[in-house]
């Protein structure tokens, strides 16, 4: 059973539901609030403890959701609000809670508060968005107020001729950036947050939350020294120092209030994702039942020192009291499942990469798909829906865009993986008749039950929720092997990322002298307890030990 105490946004294991993909009850070929409801069940038997949707909003759907056009109702395309409210009671039946996305640093270009604010420089909600004049005229076109960049690329500024002014937008043309100086829209979205939380909502996820507010004077960015090379200085954003556009000290007093609304009810909580920020930066926004995304971890190789680096920087950041949260793929990034390995030892290293998900100090966030081991889908360019990659990434699309890690869910090994009985709005992952989650269900040595497996043992072991950490082996040889150590309790980790067998010699001597009880193998083996000074791992396995400790 999943957790539902008050600290299950540190104890607990979050589920990110791609809500167009999970699945369609309705045949319209997209995923939708019912389609999430009737799978509950297999959620609950895979032991998570929240939902986070990705949004629900009324939506264009230029950037597949993000560009809300109302924040206060869902889009018919995933329901109405009483499914809302049969998810979240359905959901807590089961003791799972169930998070929403928040988009409040823009709006769709639809929205009727931007549509308003264009029309005029007088109407009701003239100054909502970052409006500036132009800087001067060439050539009779007008000069942008300042340097500042869009991160889907060109350009963050638009012309309005209607106020004959531009607008700002850190994302597309169609996503204005609010501005969040102007106390109507404060009061505004903090209403539309009041109005989801009494609808029983359990938390949110803030989108971009560290890019509310730029300098009120809107000063340029100074140039990034030294200047990025390759590929990576295709992109203007990449070439500027981002001190003017993002990260402002106004962002706190902001936070504390939506902090104070959220915390009004214990067992509620919020997740914040930076925009490209170090994690010392993040770091600074966490605190209790605030989790703040740092996505350094993710974007390493499948490398033991790689990862462990990446580890040291963010136990560094964050410190013994502040709780990190552990991501290794979301709707933005390639999938785990692929990006670690794409050969016949992709299962044994999607298990290993569970492992370290969900035994890393912090509160895990599994992407929706990855517990059958779910890959990244080939998108044919003439398919491809995600817009930056359409529009102004031209050059990656053939290999990267964010469609190829949205693929719908395959439930079955039936027509379309029984995720529609309509046409996919994305096309399906090529290997479905085999990965799906009926056929893997019935698979013990599967990725799923692997998953469900150690999903029980992280929840029968309290040291793995709440443990402290530390380093038994630090990418020695390719081996990543820590403690996570509780009152009473301390459970070892190790994982082989070699595809030879390793044996890792536990030169610490407070670990050798503990026993040793096996509690979870990726190989599915009954280990026999470590003889006290070394560990033998299976080719790409890993392994949780757990002794008890004397308090
Ligand atoms: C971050 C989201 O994760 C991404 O999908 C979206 O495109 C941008 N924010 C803009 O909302």
């Amino acid at each position: 059973m999943p957790l539902r105490s008050a600290d299950w946004w540190q104890r607990g294991v979050i589920y990110q539901v791609y809500p167009r993909s999970f699945a369609d009850s309705d045949g319209d070929g997209v995923g939708d609030l019912p389609g999430i409801t009737a799978h509950l069940d297999h959620l609950e038997a895979l032991g998570v403890d929240a939902l986070w949707l990705s949004p629900i909003y009324p939506s264009p759907g230029l950037d597949v959701g993000y560009d809300v056009s109302d924040h206060a109702a869902i889009d018919p395309l995933f329901g109405t609000m009483a499914d809302l409210d049969r998810l979240v009671a359905e959901a807590h039946d089961r003791g799972i809670a169930l998070i929403l996305d928040l988009v409040l640093n823009h709006t769709s270009d639809q929205h009727a508060w931007f549509e308003d604010s264009r029309s005029s420089r007088t109407s009701e909600h003239a100054d909502w968005y970052l409006w500036r004049d132009p800087a001067g005229w060439r050539r009779g076109k007008p000069i942008p107020p300042n340097n500042w960049q869009s991160l889907f690329g060109g350009g963050a500024w638009q012309w309005e001729p209607r106020r004959e002014q531009f607008y700002m937008h850190i994302f597309l043309v169609e996503q204005p950036d609010l501005n969040w100086r102007n106390p109507a829209v404060r009061t505004a979205q903090l209403d539309m947050i009041r109005g989801w939380l009494a609808h029983g909502v359990d938390g949110f996820r803030l989108d971009v939350y560290d890019a509310f507010f730029k300098d009120a004077s809107f000063a340029s960015n100074p140039p990034l020294v030294p200047q990025p090379r390759g590929l990576a200085r295709l992109r203007g954003w990449n070439r500027q120092l981002h001190v003017n556009d993002k990260d402002q000290p106004e962002l706190h007093d902001f936070l504390a209030e939506l902090r104070a609304i959220v915390d009004e009810v214990p067992g509620r909580m919020t997740v914040g994702e930076p925009l490209e920020v170090a994690p010392q930066i993040a770091a600074g926004h966490a605190g209790p039942r605030h989790l703040i995304f740092d996505f350094d971890l993710l974007k390493q190789p499948w490398k033991a020192d790689a990862l462990a680096d990446a580890i040291d920087e963010r136990e560094a950041a964050f410190g013994p009291s502040r709780w990190p949260a552990v991501v290794l793929s979301n709707h933005d990034q390639p999938r785990q499942a692929t990006r670690y390995a794409r050969g016949p030892e992709r299962d044994a290293v999607a298990k290993a990469a569970a492992v370290l998900l969900l035994t890393l100090r912090g509160t895990p966030f599994l992407y929706y798909g990855e517990e059958i081991g779910l890959g990244d889908i080939h998108v044919p360019r003439k398919e491809i829906v995600d817009p930056p990659a359409r529009r102004f990434w031209p050059f990656t699309q053939l290999w990267w865009n964010r469609d190829q890690c949205r693929a719908p869910m395959p439930w079955t090994d039936g027509p379309n993986g029984g995720f529609t009985t309509g046409r996919p709005w994305l096309r399906m992952a090529p290997d479905l008749a085999t990965r799906n989650v009926a056929s893997q269900s019935a698979d013990p040595d599967s990725v799923l039950s692997a998953y469900r497996r150690l999903l029980a043992v992280r929840r029968a072991l309290i040291a793995l929720q709440t443990g402290s950490f530390r380093w038994v082996v630090r990418a020695r040889g390719g081996v990543l092997a820590y403690r996570r150590d509780a009152p009473g309790e301390a459970v070892l980790v190790a994982i082989n990322l070699n595809a030879e067998p390793a044996t890792v010699a536990l030169e610490d001597p407070a670990t050798a002298a503990l026993t040793w009880q096996p509690a979870y193998s990726t190989v599915g083996e009954d280990r026999t307890p470590l003889d006290g000074a070394t560990l033998d791992l299976l080719p790409r396995e890993a392994v949780i030990l757990r002794a008890p400790l004397s308090v």
